[in-house]
């Protein structure tokens, strides 16, 4: 499919989808599915291959129904609300929108959004994305394929903050963390803490605690917050845009647009800071 052209207006109908995503994921509460939906459109990426990747193909049936998308039409159906709005936006950037807003209004990091991702109908055969089941060397096999490090590894699986299982669609059954719909590090210090009552750990998470390599990131971000959401946030990026290269027109425009929104709001507050110490001295006066 053809490559969105992104101009101006391109750029304006992102920012009112990404308003609307804001209120639809908090009137829904369905930040985690929205995160899982993004991660699950990227994470097919193969780096060799140059296929798979952010490019909408989750939302073409027979990829919806591979077994590890089980339960993620409903995110696919919550933003067809938005595309139906704003047609111009590709579902590739549509999904990608969702998860960066998704994690900043549970609280989490600032995630730099591009735009510019090109849809695709063709979907990546069954089993690109991890199992659940396995242990340290399956994730590495599985992210270094998607051309991740070890660090993106421990930093992407703190969104586990989010969210929880469900028996009817992984087998298995609930949350990593207390409060599943805030974004911060108690993945990692629950991690460390060992078995809770209630509490989930995937045969993946615990592997994170048996690699050395990994074991030292989770340290890390359950002592430093700032820290983790330093490198979530990178890392989020990454594979926001797995098989997808920003042009530098794009990056130029997103960065021209981000500024003249900043200085409209710089003036906005200049502008109350005057009618208020001039209301002051109208007050003192009387
Ligand atoms: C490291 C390998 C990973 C494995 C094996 C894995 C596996 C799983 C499984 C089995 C579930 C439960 C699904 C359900 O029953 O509803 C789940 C949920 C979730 N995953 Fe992962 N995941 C991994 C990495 C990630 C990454 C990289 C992200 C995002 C960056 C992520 C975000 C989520 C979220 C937010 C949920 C909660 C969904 C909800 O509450 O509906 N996961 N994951």
């Amino acid at each position: 499919m053809a490559e969105p052209v992104v101009d101006a207006q391109y750029l304006k109908e992102v920012e009112k989808a990404r308003r609307d995503l804001r209120a639809l994921i908090s009137v829904r509460n369905c930040a985690p599915i929205m995160v899982r939906l993004a991660w699950h459109d990227a994470g097919t990426y193969n780096a060799e291959t140059k296929t798979g990747g952010a490019n909408g193909s989750i939302r073409n049936e027979h990829e919806l129904n591979h077994g590890a998308n089980s339960g993620l039409k409903i995110a696919v159906n919550f933003c067809e609300e938005v595309k139906a709005k704003y047609q111009k936006i590709t579902y590739a950037d549509l999904y990608q929108l969702a998860g960066v807003v998704a994690v900043e209004v549970t609280g989490g990091p600032t995630i730099e959004f591009v735009p510019g991702r090109k849809d695709s109908l063709e979907s990546p055969e069954e089993g690109r994305l991890p199992d659940a089941k396995q242990g340290a060397s399956h994730l590495k096999d599985i992210f270094y394929r998607m051309g991740l490090s070890d660090k993106d590894i421990v930093a992407l699986s703190g969104a586990h903050t989010l969210g929880k299982a469900h028996p009817e669609r992984s087998g298995f059954d609930g949350p990593w963390t207390n409060e599943p719909l805030k974004f911060d590090n108690s993945y990692f210090v629950e991690l460390l803490k060992g078995e809770s009552e209630g509490l989930l750990k995937l045969p993946t998470d615990k592997a994170l605690l048996d690699d050395p390599e990994f074991h030292r990131y989770v340290e890390l971000y359950a002592k430093d917050e700032d820290a983790f959401f330093k490198d979530y946030a990178v890392s989020h990026k990454k594979l926001s845009e797995l098989g997808f290269t920003p042009s530098s027109s794009i990056k130029e425009a997103v960065k021209t647009s981000t500024l003249v929104a900043q200085s409209a709001v710089g003036v906005a507050v200049a502008a109350a800071v005057v009618i208020l110490s001039y209301l002051y001295e109208v007050r003192k006066k009387v």
